[in-house]
């Protein structure tokens, strides 16, 4: 089981950063990515960056190497949000170049895909899962994140976040990398969690929002791992 709080540009201050990092409940299978200025902060909980480059190294003013975010203790990164694919333009071959950066890293990617389109059947993340895995051979994260659920308090149905776990578990299974881990991201609350890590069967969860609020995170880190215990 796996939850993971993802940040993104938020919150503005150190302050406010060392607040979150000081009630949020530390356990192994609590992963949190903050922006790479308050990584530091966070030396006593698994962290993940939200993003990196697809280059090593080099003249790319801004960038964030795979390679920092390993020397500074991260143990995972998050590649292809669908705020990267959508208003970064990341297409899938620049996001599988930073899975397989990630890995080269020692770092694993959490790999998100997501539909546009509720009326997508499943098509459009079999193709963004597919090109992401090209050729990687160790097991990954990936967390499926409906991009109407994100953000938006409407989460994906639970009969849709289910069938969609099974097609990626099934891409995974094709590529031999069947121990990945599947979460769910999108709306995630502390009342709607088991719904998708007790009922859908994922392993765990991708929390935007709700990850700010500590008492909130809090409870969602509880319901998620109770839910694997019963
Ligand atoms: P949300 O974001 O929980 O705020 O919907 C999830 C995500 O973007 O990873």
């Amino acid at each position: 089981m796996l939850v993971v709080a993802n940040w993104k540009m938020n919150p503005l201050s150190v302050e406010e950063a060392k607040q979150l990092f000081s009630t949020i409940s530390q356990k192994e299978e609590v992963v949190i990515c903050p922006p790479c200025p308050f990584l530091y902060l966070g030396k006593n909980f698994v962290l993940g960056g939200q993003n990196c480059s697809n280059k090593k190294e080099g003249s790319l003013t801004g960038e964030v190497s795979a390679f920092m975010l390993n020397s500074i203790g991260c143990k995972y990164v998050i590649v292809g949000h669908s705020e990267r694919r959508v208003i970064m333009k990341e297409t899938d071959d620049i996001i599988n170049i930073k899975a397989l950066m990630a890995i080269d890293a020692k770092l694993t990617p959490i790999i998100c895909v997501g539909e546009i389109n509720k009326s997508n059947k499943g098509e459009e993340i079999e193709r963004q899962l597919k090109i992401a895995l090209n050729g990687i051979n160790k097991d990954v994260v990936v967390a499926y994140e409906p991009i109407f659920a994100i953000g938006t308090g409407n989460p994906c149905s639970i009969d849709v976040a289910n069938e969609r776990r099974e097609l990626i578990k099934n891409i995974l299974k094709e590529k031999g990398l069947e121990k990945s881990l599947v979460l769910y991201g999108g709306s995630v609350n502390s009342e709607n969690v088991s719904f998708y890590t007790k009922q859908a069967g994922f392993d765990g969860v991708l929390v935007g929002k709700a990850s700010l609020d500590a008492n909130e995170f809090n409870k969602i880190i509880e319901n998620a791992l109770c839910s694997r215990k019963s």
